[in-house]
């Protein structure tokens, strides 16, 4: 039996309970067959969660490039590593073989390196999903510089914000992006930010969409004269174990957002394994993840697990909806997808649009579904399963976050059976527990409470950077000597999970995090503005959508509302992006608060999803008037 591809439930069960009695041995096994390492680690784990510190591998010496690409060199170096999907699908497919894909990673890190990028060094990379995406972040990973991949989607501010806090010394971005029928400004976005950051000497500059842009004097550079000078094969710098890989930003509910720092060897084993088994990927298969690399998702399951599999992996550029909604299936249709990987968003909005997109392609490739991001509804789960699937492919429903750098509960297609709605089991090595009020852990089944993880594994995030003090706040202080998630869940009478959301005030709107705080402290920019909060509300495509309530500081305002709700918009967009965009705003009088002036958000929310039959205790209002007023002008 190998531990390394698990095909039969009873062999998970036997490697899992394998993977937990003896974590160690479990993972030093996997990591010595499947990896190539300059050096072997001294020690496998160690860890305290109470400072909280945990180092995996520590002392081993490797380079992750050389395991997603040249080690493939001689046995694949012909087969296709990224498959480029264009925005424009009369635009040609591009299949880069492992060989191409090892030139290019060498090139770009020349560039890299002849623009004084060395290791340790951060670079933020702010591009549209084209294989330079890929490349750049690979070539980061090749010479040691710590890669931070911005959203091509986040505003001048969001961008600013990220490369300053990374202290970024170069901005990798293009001139433009397609999306539809649109393009974006890229580098446009890119200039503006830059006025705030001081830490960025050079930009480099790929070219897309061949617009006329501003290159700035002796910062910017455009990418492809560069690459075309420079040395085709770079040898890969040593890297530590422990040595931070990337860092990646997530939404926390107050303050800035947090940048989560993954280390090198632990993540690499990790994504490789729960790719190999999540998707039961085989040498031939062709394997598609319609995340953007953007996100964590694009991170471990476009980029690292798959290539370090020797996998083909798909890269679009484009959006589902283009030139129609059936795009998806044409490009299943047209690479003869085998496994693919999306997010219950895109599932609800594609099924809005009805079957007969699906039914015009031959969908018979396919043989692993997967969702991620959000918890996916029963209703969203059987069109994708009777649809897609054509009940005939487990729909594997992953959960995991940002922070824990891979999938962390999922069912392992064809050994577990699925339930629609639930993530079902903790993969091998995954220690889950639900905890209650009291801060204890609830034992048995049929039980539901807050979801922790009370043993490291090999991809956890080390900490945010530069606030080692907030990672410790945030995950490891709630519950003694446990990892919080932060969301809720269930466990069933055979002990499946079913992640009901988050218990905090961050909002998944379209599978993107977004805190609440910063969104309300944007709108309280607008000089009309006292005060806002904002609450999450069932939408059927979204998910959750934002609903603001937000008090004026005149009342009676005599400017046209709905001028006003578009303002509030508008700097929501110019300070964070688009999709942090309220659905609903409601102005009002004043927010319900208790004694202490802590905003009641618990009746927000309930006024915002519309039932208010039982508000529950109100009795610690300061000003229980304002509630009925909330009520009668709902949205
Ligand atoms: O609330 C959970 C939800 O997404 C959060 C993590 O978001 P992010 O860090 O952006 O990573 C998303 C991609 C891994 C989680 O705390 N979430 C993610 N997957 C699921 C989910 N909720 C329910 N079911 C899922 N499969």
């Amino acid at each position: 039996m190998s531990n390394y591809h698990i095909k039969h439930l009873e062999e998970y069960y036997q490697v899992y309970r394998k993977s937990v009695r003896n974590p160690e041995v479990f993972w030093a096994e996997i990591a010595e067959e499947h990896f190539m390492w300059r050096k072997k680690w001294d020690k496998v784990l160690s860890w305290d969660f109470s400072k909280p510190e945990i180092k995996w591998f520590e002392g081993a010496k490797l380079n992750i490039t050389e395991n997603c690409i040249d080690r493939h060199l001689y046995t694949r170096g012909d087969k296709t590593a990224i498959l480029f999907e264009p925005n424009n699908p009369n635009e040609e497919a591009q299949h880069i073989t492992y060989k191409q894909l090892h030139e290019r990673v060498c090139r770009f890190a020349s560039v890299l390196y002849e623009q004084g990028i060395r290791k340790g060094d951060r670079v933020c990379i702010y591009l549209p999903m084209i294989p330079e995406l890929a490349v750049a972040v690979l070539a980061c990973a090749r010479i040691g510089a710590i890669h931070s991949v911005v959203f091509a989607g986040f505003s001048a501010n969001a961008l600013a914000t990220r490369v300053n806090d990374a202290d970024c010394k170069m901005v990798i971005t293009s001139d433009g992006s397609y999306r539809g029928a649109k393009t974006i400004d890229l580098k446009g976005i890119v200039d503006e930010a830059l006025k705030q950051c001081s830490c960025v000497e050079t930009v480099l500059v790929a070219k897309r969409i061949n617009s006329k842009i501003n290159m700035k004097e002796g910062r910017d550079l455009w990418l492809q004269p560069l690459l075309d000078d420079a040395y085709h094969d770079f040898p890969p710098e040593e890297m530590n174990a422990e040595d931070p890989l990337f860092i990646l930003y997530t939404s926390g509910s107050t303050g800035q957002p947090k940048g989560m720092v993954h280390t090198t060897a632990g993540y690499m084993v990790y994504t490789a394994y729960t790719f190999k088994n999540v998707f039961q990927y085989r040498e031939e298969d062709v394997y598609w993840c319609t995340a953007d690399i953007g996100w964590i998702t694009g991170h471990s399951y476009i980029i690292y697990g798959p290539l370090c599999n020797g996998a083909t992996t798909v890269m679009f550029e484009g959006v589902p909806s283009y030139p129609d909604f059936s795009r998806f299936w044409q490009i299943v249709e047209k690479h003869k997808v085998n496994q693919f990987y999306t997010a219950p968003t895109a599932i609800r909005a594609l099924a809005k649009e009805g079957v007969s997109h699906v039914e015009k392609h031959d969908l018979s490739s396919i043989k692993v579904l997967g969702t991620v991001g959000e918890p996916i509804n029963e209703e969203a789960w059987h069109w994708y399963d009777d649809n897609v699937g054509k009940k005939k492919a487990p729909i594997v429903d992953t959960w995991w976050q940002t922070e824990t750098g891979g999938i962390m509960i999922t069912p392992i297609p064809f050994a577990t059976p699925t339930k629609p709605t639930y993530a079902t089991l903790p993969f091998i090595g995954i220690q889950p527990a639900l905890m209650d009020e009291n801060g204890e852990e609830i034992s048995g089944n049929q039980v539901d409470g807050r979801l922790c993880v009370k043993f490291p594994w090999p991809s956890i995030a080390r900490t945010i950077w530069g606030n080692h003090q907030r990672y410790k706040d945030t995950y490891f202080s709630a519950y003694e000597n446990k990892y919080f998630t932060g969301d809720g869940a269930l466990r069933d009478e055979v002990g499946y999970y079913r992640i009901t959301g988050r218990v905090d005030d961050v909002i998944i709107v379209s599978g993107h995090n977004l805190g609440t705080a910063p969104i309300e402290d944007t709108i309280n920019e607008h000089p009309a503005v006292v005060e806002s909060a904002i609450v999450g509300f069932p939408h059927d495509i979204k998910g959750s959508a934002l609903y603001g309530y937000v008090t004026l500081k005149e009342t009676g305002e005599t400017r046209n509302q709905d001028n006003l709700r578009k303002e509030i918009n508008q700097i929501i967009t110019e300070q964070i992006g688009p999709i942090a965009k309220l659905d609903k705003i409601q102005f009002t009088n004043g927010l319900p608060k208790t004694r202490s002036g802590k905003i009641m958000r618990r009746i927000l929310r309930k006024i915002a999803s519309n039932d208010t039959s039982n508000l529950g205790d109100t009795s610690t209002l300061l000003n229980p008037e304002v509630v009925q007023e909330i009520m009668d002008n709902a949205l």
